[in-house]
């Protein structure tokens, strides 16, 4: 057995690799809200692979279901041929998901990454405007490729193109200007004023909760003054849900509260139901355009991923799971405010909602070296934000309490620990 040795990964694996330096062991087994390393070290796992594990790791149902396709020898590959297993996910799909939503959208599989989604997304927005330009908003983050990243707002990762990232226009997002100020009548300004210099956009795309980009979470008000801007102006609404959606918030799509109506919705992460790669973009039946494989992609049938992920849509079925996540945001919440009282010296700043909740602090490197000690003390936990400012936690949307608490009782001693030495005065 390989040893936990992380020597073949520094040695022979590109510079760009990035969760592992965070994270600095080699994993080997996973259970539910646990991961354990080739030591045996047990980790609590605050992370859920960036919104990809949402219930978990390997659930039993799921495993059971994945395991039986394979012993039958059910196909794996099969492009956007017709499959059994990609039938009962779209049967599924349609029948726990959007029909009781009233929501009629077609289903389009645009490849397994959710920048394979945004893209889809984008290119169809512009094929059915006929416009080039792109809305996008501060902090959004949408993805690597050349298309999704022209839509992100993050510099670093901007700068990774290589290239001019044009035909987008970036405006603000809610409360981006100052707490105060919702960005509404700014945003009209500029699309009505034939001086503004913004060109009519085919789309605007929008987070409701900007996962990477800080755990700023929109108000529903907000939501819904974006989709009357966009219908009033023959605009389109893309609602990319890669990483807020599939429960994240406490709702199947994080927009529900809102009650919009996308044209476009991204989906990718935890549609597969156990990790494996799937993406889907709903499509308004008006706006489903694509001649035959005027979109395509070699991986766009992962029947791995529709067998596991047409199991994980039983969670839906009805509104445990759901419950499960609305209670247990509240503790989160409770707790992080708690830790913001307790230790003012972080001038600290509660963001998020749902399961996407963290602690922003303007205060250099706290949030990383809270992250940091997470791990030492065996709990998985990342930060978001432009300058990693916000330390973020994402727990599986199954966790128990007993789960839960552990991850809190671990994070409450490495705030402790971390304030405590870097002397840090709180005024
Ligand atoms: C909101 C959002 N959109 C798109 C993406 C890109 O997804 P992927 O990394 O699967 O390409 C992400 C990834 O974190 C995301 O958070």
């Amino acid at each position: 057995m390989m040893k936990n040795d992380l020597s073949v990964f520094n040695e022979y694996e590109s510079e760009v690799r990035s969760y592992v330096r965070g994270f600095p062991t080699v994993f080997h087994q996973a259970k539910g809200y646990k991961l354990w390393d080739l030591d045996g070290k047990e980790y609590v796992d605050f992370f859920s692979g960036a919104g990809a594990l949402n219930y978990g790791h390997n659930d039993d149902n799921m495993k059971e279901k994945l395991l039986s396709y394979i012993q039958e020898d059910g196909v794996t590959h099969s492009l956007d041929m017709a499959t059994k297993a990609k039938g009962e996910f779209i049967d599924a799909f349609q029948n726990i998901i959007l029909k009781p939503r009233n929501m009629d959208y077609k289903i389009m599989f645009p490849g397994p990454t959710g920048a394979n989604s945004v893209e889809s997304a984008l290119k169809l927005a512009r094929k059915v405007t006929g416009r080039t330009n792109i809305v996008s908003f501060t902090n959004g983050f949408h993805g690597m490729t050349i298309g999704a990243l022209s839509v992100t707002g993050n510099k670093f990762k901007r700068n990774g193109a290589g290239m001019p990232l044009s035909n987008t226009s970036v405006l603000p997002y809610d409360k981006f200007l100052k707490e105060s100020d919702n960005s509404v009548e700014y945003i009209e300004n500029f699309l009505d004023n034939g001086g503004s210099g913004l060109d009519k956009p085919a789309a605007f795309i929008v987070e409701t909760v900007q996962g990477e980009g800080g755990l700023n979470a929109a108000s529903s008000e907000w939501l819904r003054s974006i989709e009357k801007i966009c219908r009033e102006r023959d605009i389109k609404l893309i609602l990319d849900d890669v990483q807020a959606g599939v429960g994240r918030t406490g709702t199947f799509f994080s927009f529900e509260p809102a009650g919009i109506k996308p044209d476009f919705i991204c989906l990718s992460k935890s549609i597969g139901g156990n990790g494996s790669p799937l993406a889907i973009t709903l499509v308004a039946p008006e706006y489903d355009k694509f001649a035959p494989g005027e979109h395509n992609g070699t991986f766009r049938g992962n029947n791995f991923a529709f067998v596991t992920g047409t199991e994980a849509l039983n969670y839906w079925k009805d509104d445990r799971l759901e419950k499960n996540v609305q209670e247990k945001s509240e503790r989160i919440a409770s707790f992080l405010d708690d830790m913001i009282k307790k230790h003012p010296e972080m001038k600290g700043v509660r963001k998020g909602r749902g399961f996407m909740q963290g602690i922003m602090s303007p205060i250099e490197d706290l949030s990383d070296n809270i992250a940091g000690r997470c791990f030492e003390h065996g709990l998985i936990m990342e930060t978001a934000g432009a300058d990693d400012e916000v330390f973020k936690l994402f727990p599986p949307i199954t966790i128990d309490d007993e789960g839960l608490e552990r991850g809190l009782s671990i994070l409450q001693q490495a705030i402790e620990e971390v304030t405590a030495e870097s002397n840090l005065v709180a005024n």
